[in-house]
């Protein structure tokens, strides 16, 4: 900090005057030659970036994760070894509302976590929500635009966000999800978070297994009902952030205790379901959860645009020991992150502190707008060359990996082990009464607007999870339980034709 406190322009030299224009005279225009203003003006006009195209609006923090469990069968990674402190940022965020919406809304809140690992940095980027609404990443940018802003209007549209998440029954238990009371979390700190996806672990001995990682609240799982939110809302439209800000600032750190569950290649193939599908999840009782560490937050951002708007996370970022999965939606975001940040922030967007990693980073990557470090000055800027600099390092090579079948589109659904309904069902079924309660409530309230067709694909699809879900919610839509029996009959194709039609 500069403890003169003496304004200057922006190559050092002092200002005089920061208020009054330069004038021809007392009453007259501004001149040209005022290029002090000309440089403020024309450096606010520059000053907004683009938004992350999801998880606009979000809030940061950095701490720690300390490893306690030993999973060193499992993983090499360093980062997971028992003992291990790793600092971390981490973002939480909301997805569907842009950078100015209110946090207290019915959505799932996504949290990304950069670990600054002595081996390079290792992003997770996941959700608070173990499965998701959709699997493959065709899918991805049209489950924006349906719960994003109608292109007509401009405002958002339940009916769009209804049509689109029950023309894909895959959806239909995370629709559940956000639709109970965890769809609103009182604050980031109440809630749990997920990897989501399958990922892979690989030890010493190059051997693989396939993992999920899971983060659960020390804090207490607490939720807003509606009519709470709408206050809140109504009076503070940064209300997670807030809370996350102040429990930090006051010592109140936040903790999340990270688990994994583990499931071995053998175990895979033999699965009753796709491992690598995104919307289907692990049961506990058969994959379950291992105690690793905790997940500390300890301190607040200096600067909230260079810290937290300008940070930047990918799923493809993972150190030795730490892999991906055939998972197909996961295999899609590998490459949309570093173009949305390639784009948002720039090529050199991983030289900004907040997310330069803490180790020595070796790289042929040169040149390129903002390049603001010495560009690795006089060193040779190809490989291989004969000075032997830096040479790839073949003992971090991950085991390779068997694949079987023809090269194809094949759809899930062709699969007969596909499905999409069980684990909402049984979700239904776990959940005490004034829990089930709320989400017949809250989903009859999100889906009131929407046409009566839309509204008969989600009963089908409650009732074919859970016949007391689907009697109930049909009852809380006013709609004909005799013909959601009749409808549900069908299969997806002929209940989507049946359907079509308002
Ligand atoms: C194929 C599916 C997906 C694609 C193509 C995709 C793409 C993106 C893109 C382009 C961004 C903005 C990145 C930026 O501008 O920095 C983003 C943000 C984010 N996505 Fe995804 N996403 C997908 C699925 C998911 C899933 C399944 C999760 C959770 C498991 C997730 C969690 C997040 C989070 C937490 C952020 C915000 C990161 C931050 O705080 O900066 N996304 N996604």
């Amino acid at each position: 900090m500069d403890e003169n406190k003496k304004l200057t322009n922006e190559v050092g030299a002092p200002v005089a005057d920061n208020e009054n224009s330069i004038t021809a005279g007392p009453r007259g225009p501004v001149v040209m030659q005022d290029v002090w203003l000309m440089e403020k003006m024309a450096h606010f006009n520059r000053e907004v970036i683009p938004e992350r195209r999801m998880h606009a609006k979000g809030w940061g923090a950095y701490g720690n994760l300390t490893v306690t469990g030993d999973i060193s069968k499992y993983t090499k990674a360093k980062v997971l070894q028992p003992g291990a402190k790793t600092d971390l940022f981490i973002r939480f965020s909301t997805v569907a509302g842009e950078r100015g919406a209110a946090d207290a809304e019915r959505d799932i809140r996504g949290v990304a976590v950069k670990f600054y690992t002595e081996e390079g940095n290792w992003d997770l980027v996941g959700n608070n929500t173990p499965t998701f609404f959709i699997r493959d990443v065709h899918n991805f940018s049209d489950l924006n635009r349906a719960v994003k802003r109608d292109p007509r209007t401009g405002m958002r549209s339940a009916q769009n966000n209804w049509d689109f998440w029950t023309l894909l029954p895959e959806s239909f238990h995370q629709r559940t999800i956000v639709m109970s009371d965890r769809g609103i979390p009182a604050s980031f700190r109440n809630m749990h978070f997920y990897g989501e996806h399958t990922f892979s672990f690989y030890n010493d001995k190059n051997e693989r297994v396939w993992c999920k990682f899971h983060f659960h609240t020390q804090q207490g799982i607490k939720n807003l009902t509606n009519e709470e939110a709408t206050a809140i809302c109504g009076k503070d439209r940064e209300s997670h952030g807030r809370d996350l800000f102040e429990a930090i600032e006051r010592g109140d750190y936040p903790k999340w205790t990270l688990y994994v569950q583990i499931m071995t290649e053998e175990q895979a193939k033999n699965h009753y379901e796709n491992p690598f599908d995104i919307t289907k999840i692990w049961r506990h009782k058969e994959f379950p959860l291992i105690e690793v560490g905790v997940l500390e937050l300890n301190r607040n951002p200096e600067n909230y645009f260079a810290e937290v708007e300008q940070s930047a996370f990918t799923p493809a970022h993972v150190v030795p020991g730490i892999g991906f999965s055939p998972d197909r939606f996961l295999q899609g975001r590998l490459f949309a992150y570093g173009d949305a940040q390639r784009y948002r922030l720039g090529v050199n967007h991983n030289h900004i502190p907040v997310n330069r990693a803490k180790c020595e980073v070796n790289e042929y990557h040169r040149d390129g707008a903002m390049r603001v470090d010495g560009n690795y000055g006089r060193l040779p800027a190809y490989s291989p060359n004969s000075d032997g600099y830096w040479s790839p390092q073949p003992d971090v090579a991950e085991p390779p990996l068997e694949l079987e079948g023809a090269m194809y589109r094949f759809d899930p659904k062709d699969d007969p082990t596909d499905d999409n309904f069980r684990a909402g069902g049984e979700l239904y079924r776990l959940m005490t009464e004034d829990k089930r309660k709320l989400l017949i409530e809250n989903t009859a309230a999100d889906i009131a607007p929407v046409t009566d067709n839309v509204k008969y694909r989600h009963a089908v699809h409650c009732y074919l999870a859970d016949a007391e879900y689907g009697e109930r919610i049909t009852a809380a839509m006013g709609l004909d339980f005799d013909k959601v029996k009749e409808l549900s009959k069908l299969d997806n194709d002929g209940l989507i034709q049946a359907t079509l039609k308002p």
